[in-house]
C-alpha cells in the first residue's frame, strides 16, 4: 500500500472482530519494520510486551476503564520506553565503524547520564515514533490498530512485570475492524493554523485541497 493510503485508511479502531489470532510469523512482519524506527543517537529505547492471553486481555481491559477493544483485539501492545538506553551506548556501537563509535558513546554519556528528565522524554519520544510506525506497519501487513492511553499505567506495569527501568508509553491494540464499523474521520485542523513559516509567529501554510 502507498503511504498517501497508508495514511488514509489507518484509524484508530475500537471495535474489532472478536476471537482472531495473530502469529508469531505475522508479528515478526509487523515488527521488522518497526525496528527500522528512528531514534536519538540510535539507542532503539522501544520495548515492546505483546500480549495475546485471553485471560490477560481481559485483565487488561479491566485495567483500562473497560475499554472494549482491550479485549476483542488479536493482540495488546504495550510500546514501552527504556530509561536506561544510554547505558548500552558501547554494546550498541561495538557494531559501528571505530571513528564513530570513538565520537558517540561519551557523547551519549555526556548527553543523558544523570539527566533523569530528559532520559524520560526519550524514552517517551522514542516509544512514541515506534507506536506510529507500529500502527502503520500493521497497516501495511493487514492488521487495524488503535493507540490508548486510557489505562492504570501502574497496574498494567505490574501485572506485565515491567522493571522500573521500562516506562509504558501508550497500548497499541492490533486486530481486524468490524465490518462497516471502521470510525468516520474526525475532524482535523486545517493546515493554516497549524504550520507556521519561518517562526512559530510567521506566516501559515495555505490549505490546498487533499489528493
Ligand atoms: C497517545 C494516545 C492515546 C489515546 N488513547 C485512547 C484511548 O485510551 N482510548 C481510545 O479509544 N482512543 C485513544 N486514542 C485514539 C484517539 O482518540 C484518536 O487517535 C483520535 O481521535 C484521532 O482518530 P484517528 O486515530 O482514528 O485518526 C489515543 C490516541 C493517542 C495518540
Amino acid at each position: 500500500m502507498d503511504f498517501a493510503r497508508l495514511a488514509a485508511e489507518r484509524h484508530s479502531v475500537r471495535r474489532y472482530q472478536p476471537g482472531l489470532t495473530i502469529n508469531d510469523a505475522e508479528l515478526q512482519a509487523i515488527f521488522h519494520l518497526v525496528q527500522l524506527s528512528p531514534s536519538s543517537f540510535n539507542l532503539q529505547h522501544w520495548r515492546f510486551v505483546v500480549v495475546r492471553d485471553a485471560a490477560r486481555k481481559r485483565e487488561l481491559r479491566g485495567l483500562s476503564f473497560g475499554q472494549q477493544q482491550v479485549e476483542d483485539c488479536a493482540a495488546v501492545v504495550l510500546v514501552c520506553g527504556r530509561l536506561d538506553a544510554h547505558e548500552d551506548a558501547a554494546s550498541l556501537y561495538a557494531h559501528a565503524p571505530a571513528e564513530l563509535r570513538e565520537k558517540f558513546v561519551p557523547m551519549v554519556a555526556g548527553v543523558y547520564a544523570g539527566q533523569t528528565g530528559l532520559q524520560r522524554e526519550e524514552a517517551i519520544r522514542s516509544g512514541a515514533l515506534a507506536a506510529m510506525s507500529l500502527m502503520y506497519a500493521a497497516k501495511e501487513t493487514g492488521w487495524d490498530s488503535g493507540p490508548m492511553i486510557g489505562f492504570d499505567a501502574a497496574k498494567v506495569g505490574a501485572l506485565l512485570a515491567l522493571p522500573a527501568t521500562l516506562l509504558p508509553v501508550m497500548m497499541v491494540t492490533l486486530g481486524k475492524a468490524l465490518d462497516g464499523l471502521q470510525p468516520a474521520r474526525l475532524f482535523r485542523r486545517p493546515l493554516s493554523e497549524i504550520v507556521h513559516l519561518e517562526s512559530a509567529q510567521g506566516a501559515t501554510l495555505a490549505d490546498r485541497q487533499r489528493p
